[in-house]
């Protein structure tokens, strides 16, 4: 089991849902159950446009409010994009970078996925970074490498002392959305292998203290078995944290676990 007494941490990623009220509504119905757990962190990642409401809602609360992608300029003439400066001055403290879904859909290579994490790390933030295989690299065998080169190149220029800030979500791309989880075991084998990452490019109390969530598909029917393993820190839930009863099971499964093993 888990001897670094890591915080759990379990994140939500609302990816394109959510209006203000809908946020607002979702954040009041939530609140009850998470409140007095405080010995975890408990963040849903917005739209920008529904950061104002969701934080309002969270008010008194554990909750975090987070957003979900976050330019490298501080300003400019960047058409669509929010800096990390104009995040802090909204009180955001977490970002998500990296996603799949960005790095599919929009563009985003380890390369700007780097600079988003720098300018992120040195405007105060707490990062979520995520990064994992598609399909066809775990089919050729060839995840472990895959995940390596992303560790290596995203962190690249990041000092230990920034890493205190960088929380990793490893997401089989393959995983996301579909309902096809990771074994408990790959999910495990990832975060090994980002630990041990760490631990060569830093120092043993980096690569124990950085904490390494799962996501993909995450339930209440698997979220007890990949909590159990002892790399794997919490998750990063797309679908079920749209979802209040199922994101309540989650959370009660999870917190349960992992105050009873870890
Ligand atoms: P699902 O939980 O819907 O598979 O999404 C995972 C995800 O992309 C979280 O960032």
């Amino acid at each position: 089991m888990n001897p670094s007494k890591r915080r759990t941490v379990i994140a939500g990623n609302w990816k394109m849902n959510f209006t203000p009220a809908e946020a607002t509504a979702f954040i009041n119905a939530i609140k009850p159950m998470v409140a007095g757990k405080d010995n975890c962190d408990i963040i849903f990642c917005a739209p920008y446009v529904t950061i104002a409401a969701a934080q309002a809602a969270a008010e008194g609360s554990n909750i975090k409010i987070g957003a979900e992608n976050v330019h490298f300029a501080e300003k400019g003439a960047y058409t669509g994009e929010v800096s990390a400066q104009m995040l802090t001055a909204c009180g955001v403290e977490y970002v998500i970078i990296g996603h799949s879904e960005r790095r599919q859909y929009f563009g985003e290579t380890d390369e700007t996925v780097n600079l988003r994490t720098k300018a992120a790390l040195a405007a105060g933030m707490k990062v979520i970074l995520c990064l994992g295989e598609v399909k066809e690299q775990r089919l050729s065998g060839i995840t472990d490498e895959v995940v390596a080169m992303q560790t290596k190149l995203d962190l690249a220029g990041i000092s230990a002392e920034d890493l205190k800030n960088v929380i990793i979500a490893y997401e089989p791309v393959w995983a996301i959305g579909t309902g096809m989880v990771a074994t408990p075991q790959s999910a495990q084998d990832a975060a090994q292998a980002f630990r041990e990452h760490l631990r060569a490019t830093f120092n043993e109390h980096v690569a124990q203290a950085v904490r390494v969530l799962y996501g993909g598909s995450v339930s209440s029917k698997n979220a007890v078995e990949l909590i159990t393993e002892p790399d794997v820190d919490g998750f990063l839930i797309g679908g079920a944290a749209l979802d209040v009863d199922e994101l309540t099971r989650v959370c009660t499964l999870t917190l349960a676990t992992t105050s009873s093993h870890k």
